[in-house]
């Protein structure tokens, strides 16, 4: 009997001091395994006499069932432990400053509509926007460009299949921001002031053209508005956003459908070693389109044109940026080159504002 409580102790204790789940099988393999002592001892209760078998045999199956549920606990404790180890380990403490392996930037097409949308805002300009899938109305009829129109030709539009069974004209991507005027005439009425950066699309490729690009589209219609105001503005614009103390500009006699008169306006500037310098020099850089709005865009909107006119301008915002960085290829903004983003890319910290000054 001492003996079967000598095994107790013995196996209980190496149980208990098990501290990982193989020294626990281990354990249990001694005591219980085939070659187990307890097993073995069971086994030999076949040849004891009926007397010594009525007495061992209770007390070791007490054993072994109380051996088995020891086991089963022990096995519990070391997984609630490794469990403890494991959160403790890993647990996330969210009051830790973040450590950002690697930096992101604002692409210079970003910083650009950033900065030229500050400039505007400081002159009163809201934001407006519009779809990138236009209808070919808002895109070129409303706009003064009929089908029949050359114009129409020179776009080289992208054309989206209309699943509208009501409608017989395709969509298109639009090809110019100037569809936005439409919406933001027709949604707001006059007067207006605005300007609508965003993405456009033409079927073109090559070093100084993208199937998609961006621009920037100006409307401002008040009863008073003349191309003085026009010219004021842009001024303005080019000595804000080149961060010069002058800019001088030439409009040069041109023609959209979308206004009349119309006028693409140069940028007096000089290209010495390839670095530009803006508002003094020899040079004419042509940087946008524009012109006053033409009554049928206007009536297209349901403006009284007895009351109301103004100007409009359309500006590549690539270009811009790439006259004011020095970006010579118009791909590469398109290209996701880790390298060429962090080389030109901007603070996300720094946010262009007049005040503080528009590139830092
Ligand atoms: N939409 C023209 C283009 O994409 C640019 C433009 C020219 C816009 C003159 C205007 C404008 O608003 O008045 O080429």
């Amino acid at each position: 009997m001492c003996d079967i409580t000598r095994m107790r102790s013995d196996h209980f204790e190496a149980v208990t001091n098990a501290q990982t789940e193989s020294e626990l099988e281990e354990a249990r393999l001694r005591a219980m395994g085939r070659k187990g002592e307890i097993s073995q001892r069971l086994r030999s209760l076949g040849g004891m006499d009926p007397e010594e078998r009525k007495r061992q045999a209770p007390a070791l199956n007490a054993l072994k069932s109380d051996l088995q549920k020891a086991i089963a606990r022990r096995k519990q404790e070391l997984a609630d432990q490794a469990l403890a180890e494991l959160i403790s380990k890993e647990s996330a403490d969210v009051t830790l400053p973040g450590r950002p392996r690697r930096r992101g930037t604002v692409h210079p097409v970003s910083q650009t509509i950033e900065e030229v949308s500050a400039i505007f805002a400081d002159m009163g300009f809201g934001i407006a926007e519009g779809p990138e899938i236009e209808t070919d109305w808002h895109n070129f009829d409303a706009l003064n460009i009929p089908p029949d129109h050359p114009a129409r030709q020179e776009h080289d539009t992208f054309f989206v299949r209309n699943r509208d069974p009501g409608r017989q004209h395709p969509n298109v991507l639009r090809t110019h921001t100037s569809p936005v005027q439409i919406r933001a005439l027709t949604a707001q009425g006059a007067p207006i002031r605005v300007i609508a950066p965003g993405r456009v699309y033409r079927c073109d490729y090559d070093q100084t053209h993208t199937p998609m690009f961006h621009q920037v589209e100006g409307l401002a219609i008040d009863r008073d508005i003349t191309m003085a105001n026009l010219k004021w503005v842009l001024e303005e614009f080019c000595r804000a956003y080149f961060e010069v103390e002058q800019a001088e500009l030439r409009f040069r006699a041109s023609h959209f459908p979308f206004t009349e008169p119309s006028a693409e306006v140069d940028l007096r500037c000089s290209w010495k070693d390839g670095r530009l310098t803006v508002g003094e020099g020899d040079d004419w850089m042509e940087i946008l389109g524009s012109g006053m709005v033409h009554p049928k865009v206007l009536e297209a909107c349901d403006v009284d044109t007895d009351i109301y006119q103004g100007f409009a301008f359309g500006i590549g915002i690539d270009r811009l940026a790439m006259l004011k960085y020095g970006i010579p290829d118009l791909r590469d903004f398109f290209d996701s080159n880790l390298q060429w983003l962090e080389h030109y890319g901007f603070s996300p910290l720094d946010v262009p504002a007049l005040h503080s000054g528009l590139s830092r």
